[in-house]
């Protein structure tokens, strides 16, 4: 029986003497060996390696501190710890931002034969700096692949004598207005996208500015833009405009939403705005473009020049609302597995489409099936093969007469997250109530739901379970919905259920 445990993080935390909580600790999800981390930072694959830098408090299990921590992959699935990138100093916190692999040295940061990366980050300007209370854009610059990197002189080189503007994220835009580096950043506390452009990453000029539109319930943090084809056309494209927000997620607290459209070289035009301006009308909420409907995919960004034209996000697998209290010790907070998003038609809309880049696809092995099988109203326990903490879970589901049916995850007796579909009002839902320890925060027991149609009658699930999480990906990807959970360590069994009529189980699969 293989199994896939990969052990990229314990025995490391293990070899210096650090208490770890191996309970919890994810398997293969990425976190930092020890202490905190939020925001996926600089993603950027450059000479085979995918780059993943991250908020990092290097001292500290709750945030602060705020550096860039740094990892390194080959398939996005096992990642290795580097040191610290950018550190805080007595000046300023470095808060999120990009990287990009200035490949004509347009910079002139470049020596030599490497192609040097450039992160543009947010300098927060600490009380003994001449820029206090200030947030500006800033340069670091490695002409070493990313393993040592030094901030640029001239630094900031964007200041709005702000004290919220942040989280560049910049991009090379060639089309019809020319050539030239895009940065889109937030002025957060406005619920403002603002973009700029640059020839050189040093010197940038304003463009133009995006919102309020949609959710605004919090503060906008985070955004991304990029272009992507419709149904794999390349000629037919759209924009997706991503904005981060928190609180005033779909689901409560952090959440991110995205909006489609164009883009001229100048501004966003969005196609997909139902309410403009501040005011925050509730009731519109699920009208929205979500990235996820859970409580954990936060500050999603995507990697800049990833191979192949693939559009590659990571989420923050965490809530602002509780992140700080997270029931573990040694290490807080892990990222989202690496999503892989499309454009696809479907209902004659265009719709975004997300894929997780699959941990076991190679590493597990399938240790159990099941096809065609009729689920009678009541619960059926999987045996022994189906159950784990570790698990990616397919299941086609067929819910026929069924008022309800779904799947009890991570169960032992009255411990379970439930992952249910009611065919009466089309929605799925993920219950963590009784998910295991709930009691650290009182906004973290939650049931998050998401419109899915079903499609000629049935529904597809795509589950990635680890040792504190939950990624659902709902009729290919049309829907996720990701949610951390903490239960004991002998809730690893796996049942199957329907509700008030029959339904059928066209077939179930657990690799592990
Ligand atoms: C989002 C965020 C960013 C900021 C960073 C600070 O989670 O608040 O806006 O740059 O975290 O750690």
């Amino acid at each position: 029986m293989a199994s896939l445990l990969i052990p990229k993080v314990e025995p490391a935390a293990m070899k210096s003497g650090f208490t770890i909580d191996s309970q919890f600790r994810p398997q293969y999800h990425f976190t930092a060996a020890r202490n905190w981390l939020n925001d996926p930072n600089g993603l950027v694959y450059s000479n085979g390696i995918y780059h993943l830098f991250y908020q990092h408090n290097p001292q500290g299990e709750v945030w602060g501190n705020m550096s860039w921590g740094h990892a390194t992959s080959a398939d996005l699935v096992r990642w290795d710890e580097q040191p610290v990138a950018i550190p805080c100093d007595e000046q300023e916190a470095i808060f999120s931002g990009s990287a990009v692999a200035d490949v004509h040295n347009t910079s002139g940061f470049g020596a030599g034969t490497t192609v040097p990366l450039v992160a543009i980050y947010t300098s927060a300007y600490s009380a003994g700096s001449r820029l206090a209370g200030r947030q500006a854009q800033s340069l670091a610059y490695s002409n070493d692949d990313g393993a040592t990197w030094t901030k640029y002189a001239g630094n900031p080189v964007l200041d709005r004598a702000s004290a919220d503007f942040r989280d560049p994220k910049v991009f090379w835009y060639d089309g019809s207005a020319g050539s030239y580096w895009v940065m889109v950043a937030v002025e957060a506390m406005d619920r403002e996208v603002v973009l700029y452009k640059s020839a050189d990453l040093k010197a940038w000029e304003y463009l133009s500015t995006f919102g309020p539109a949609n959710a605004t319930g919090g503060v906008w943090e985070c955004p991304d833009l990029f272009e992507l084809p419709v149904d794999g056309d390349a000629g037919n494209t759209k924009w997706v405009l991503v904005v981060n927000l928190s609180p005033g997620g779909i689901a409560g607290g952090s959440g991110g939403q995205y909006f489609l459209g164009t883009f001229d070289g100048v501004a966003f035009a969005s196609e997909t705005t139902v309410t403009e301006g501040l005011e925050q009308d509730d009731s519109r909420m699920a009208e929205y473009g979500w990235l996820d409907w859970g409580r954990d995919y936060y500050a999603a960004v995507s990697f800049s020049n990833a191979p192949d034209g693939r559009r590659l996000m990571i989420g923050w697998m965490n809530n602002w609302q509780y992140g700080a209290v997270t029931p573990t010790s040694g290490w807080r907070s892990a990222m989202s597995l690496a999503r892989e998003i499309r454009l696809a038609t479907r209902g004659g809309r265009v719709v975004l489409m997300q894929a997780a880049v699959d941990p076991l696809e190679d590493g597990g092995a399938r240790t159990y099936s099941e096809a065609g099988r009729s689920l009678p109203p009541g619960t059926r326990w999987l045996p022994a093969e189906a159950s784990g903490d570790v698990l990616r879970i397919d299941a086609e589901l067929e819910p026929g007469t069924a008022g309800k049916v779904g799947l009890l995850l991570r169960a032992d007796g009255g411990e379970r997250t439930v992952l249910a579909y009611d065919p009466g009002t089309g929605v799925l839902s993920l219950d963590r109530t009784a998910s295991g320890n709930t009691a650290f925060h009182e906004s973290f027991a939650s049931v998050d739901r998401v419109a899915v149609p079903l499609e000629e009658g049935r529904l597809r699930l795509r589950v990635f379970l680890d040792r504190c999480s939950v990624e659902v990906f709902a009729q290919d990807g049309l829907a996720t919905i990701t949610d951390q959970i903490f239960p004991g360590e002998t809730s690893t069994s796996l049942a199957v259920f329907a509700e008030g009529g029959g339904a059928t189980l066209v077939s179930l699969d657990v690799v592990r």
